[in-house]
């Protein structure tokens, strides 16, 4: 491989996984890379591990560098899900003379997941500090982002930060760093990225940003754990997390969200849309059995107000609708409306289902909404237009 270097002795050493479609169901159009660095100076640390499956060419990327894994000092685990950490073990043991660092949860974690030989982790927390000589590591605890024992580590005289997922990106690509791939898709995966995975966290990332902010600490680089490294501009993705997460990018638009059994909720989907459009206003209709939840989320994050449209089947919503409120409910996207629609042909159940699961995730739902029994006839579609048009002044509200 060639040497890949963010700063004299700082090296990538991950992998990259073209083919992966499906992460924990998040759908994985461009693939991923699993980031791990190798920072060398009169010690030797390594900044994560990767997948188990891919650890071999984890292990020949560190050979390349150093004689013997068994000239790695320290293993720092910013993060213990498993795309990050189950190459642990392995390595572990070829880098037999190594302290491992990690948090108190993630050592809890370690432990956990892979046995009592992790024991033997040694904890740090917010402003700990290990010298390799002339680098010095420090490390900022980041409980949540994305689980309670993720960190970052900070490589102090490189101005490196290493925040293992966040600010990453699902995206492989023969470009290690933002100066060498698209930014459109750049910027198109780091959001998708940050509506999938982030989304519930969004109050603890301003927080986070502005604890670094406040502790004044110089980058040069953001080194995350998936996709590029942000070494041109780092501060863009800073910037765009911040608009993200406090809502500042959410345009005046609708996302209309459905499924349809015999076309009626369809119909009712379309009148609704011509009605917002007849405002001006723009909205984007989305059948889910056409659509990942993985793309609508992502749409969400910029929209205002979301319209979820479902048939009644035995009572209940539509199972593709189902499985849709299940995932948005539990990634929560603050500051949105929400409105229901439906068809249904004996008693209905779909809206009245889809109102309380909204409710009870805290969702702020317009009401009334509207339902309609079997096929739409013109003046219920003329009522379904009025409603996209009542929709729109809540938005010029
Ligand atoms: Fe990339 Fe939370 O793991």
């Amino acid at each position: 491989m060639t040497k890949v270097s963010l700063k004299e002795g700082i090296s990538w050493v991950g992998v990259i996984d073209w083919n992966i479609r499906d992460f924990h169901d998040y759908v994985t159009s461009c693939g991923t890379s699993y980031n791990a660095y190798l920072i060398q100076d009169e010690k030797t640390a390594l900044v994560d591990t990767v997948k188990a499956t891919f650890c071999n060419e984890l292990i020949a990327h560190i050979s390349e560098l150093t004689t013997s894994l068994e000239k790695v000092d320290y293993i720092i685990v910013n993060h213990v899900e498993m795309d990050h950490s189950s190459g642990l073990p392995i390595i572990a043991k070829l880098a037999k003379n190594a302290k491992i660092y990690a948090t108190a949860r993630g050592r809890e974690e370690l432990i956990k997941h892979y046995g009592a030989e992790f024991e033997r982790v040694e904890t740090v927390k917010t402003g700990d500090k290990i010298s390799l000589g002339k680098k010095t590591l420090t490390f900022l605890e980041a409980p949540m982002l994305h689980w309670p024992d993720s960190m970052f580590t900070y490589v102090v005289e490189d101005k490196v930060l290493m925040p293992n997922d966040a600010f990453g990106q699902h995206l492989a690509s023969s470009g290690r760093f933002d100066d060498e791939v698209d930014q459109v898709t750049l910027m198109d995966e780091a959001l998708t990225y940050y509506s999938n995975i982030l989304t519930p966290f969004a109050p603890l990332i301003v927080k986070k940003i502005q604890e670094v902010i406040e502790m004044q600490l110089p980058i040069d680089i953001i080194a995350p754990s998936h996709g590029i490294i942000w070494r041109k501009d780092p501060m863009k993705i800073v910037n765009a997390y911040m608009d993200w997460a406090t809502g500042k990018t959410v345009k005046p638009k609708v996302a209309i969200v459905f499924d349809t059994m015999w076309d009626s909720t369809n119909k009712m989907a379309r009148a609704i849309s011509n009605g917002i459009a007849s405002q001006g206003i723009e909205s984007k209709l989305f059948k889910l059995r056409c659509t990942e939840n993985t793309d609508i989320v992502t749409e969400i994050t910029n929209s205002k107000i979301v319209l979820v449209g479902s048939p009644t089947l035995n009572n209940g919503m539509f199972p593709s609708v189902s499985m849709f409120l299940t995932y948005i409910t539990g990634l929560k996207p603050k500051g949105k409306l929400w409105g229901f629609f439906g068809s249904y042909g004996w008693g209905g159940g779909a809206v009245r289902g889809m109102v309380k699961m909204a409710k009870e995730a805290g969702f702020e739902v317009i009401e009334p909404n509207v339902e309609l029994k079997w096929v739409p006839t013109e003046e219920e579609i003329k009522k379904c237009f009025d409603y996209g048009v009542q929709i729109t002044q809540k938005i010029k509200t």
